[in-house]
């Protein structure tokens, strides 16, 4: 097994297993993930999905034994794989954190950039060393990074292939929160809990309207949440939460 895959609390967890080769991802790695997310896709009770990986490395890329003596149609069969898995996770309906400690470089930090959010445990190192390897990312980093951090400081990660630490990787706006590598679990928990408390088709909508914002005219992308507002008010919870406002009680929300 690459992957394990618990729940918890109405919380996925898919943890990429593949200790000795630094959790680097292949095809085998791709497939059993996929068939996560198709789990997560089809029961109600998940209300969050982290991925991650162990303590040394969240995943330190695409499998270079893999990939070395490829023809191109292997490698496009390969990144057809992943990217097929990418759309997936970017599309989950609820929302889905990347949980890092350790490295975090070339396919994993494309993984992870499919997350909503990153949070880094305070070893981490993120980097898209392809460069060194006489290639290019391959599975959406020259695309999703400069939308994350800006087109320079994606570029100057991409052509110098040289990894930024945790510290860094906040002050680019590259993770959303460092915490301290030996309480990386509980700390995603409480960020997770924190979201998943909110009622699930507001969390839904938000995600929809958000992702979108940036393949969107400003025109169209405000009409997109203005449809998804009004969409909103035939939700049981909608109803809940501000009845429970007028009558200063906390909502109960039941996810309808
Ligand atoms: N693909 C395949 N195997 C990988 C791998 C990858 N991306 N990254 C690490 N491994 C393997 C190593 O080959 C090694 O296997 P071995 O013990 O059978 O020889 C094992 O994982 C441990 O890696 P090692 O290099 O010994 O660990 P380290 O702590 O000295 O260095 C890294 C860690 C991450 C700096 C180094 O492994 C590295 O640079 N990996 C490649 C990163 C990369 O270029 N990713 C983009 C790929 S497109």
């Amino acid at each position: 097994m690459n992957l394990k895959f618990e729940i918890k609390n109405n919380i996925a967890w898919a943890i990429l297993n593949r200790p000795k080769k630094l959790n680097a991802l292949n095809p085998a790695v791709y497939e059993e993930l996929d068939k996560i997310l198709a789990k997560v896709e089809l029961n109600r009770e998940i209300r969050a999905l982290v991925i991650t990986g162990d303590e040394r490395a969240f995943a330190a890329g695409a499998d270079i034994e893999h990939m070395a003596e490829g023809s191109v149609r292997d490698v496009c069969e390969f990144t057809d794989q992943g990217m097929r898995i990418q759309d997936r996770l970017c599309n989950l309906p609820i929302p889905t954190i990347a949980a890092i400690s350790g490295y975090c470089f070339g396919g994993g930090l494309e993984l992870a950039l499919c997350c909503d959010f990153r949070i880094a445990g305070d070893n981490a190192l993120l980097g898209l060393p392809e460069i060194s390897l006489g290639i290019i990312p391959g599975g959406g980093g020259t695309q999703r990074l400069p939308r994350i951090v800006g087109k320079n400081k994606a570029l100057k990660m991409i052509m110098t292939g040289k990894p930024e630490d945790a510290n860094k990787a906040l002050e680019i706006g590259l993770v959303d929160e460092v915490v301290d590598k030996n309480a990386l679990f509980e700390s995603v928990s409480t960020f997770v809990n924190m979201i998943i408390k909110q009622p699930a088709m507001a969390l839904r909508a938000a995600k929809i309207a958000v992702n979108n914002s940036s393949s969107t005219s400003l025109q169209q992308g405000i009409q997109m949440e203005k449809d998804l507002f009004c969409m909103l008010f035939g939700t049981a919870d909608q109803k809940e939460g501000m009845k429970s406002f007028l009558e200063k009680r906390k909502p109960d929300f039941k996810g309808e």
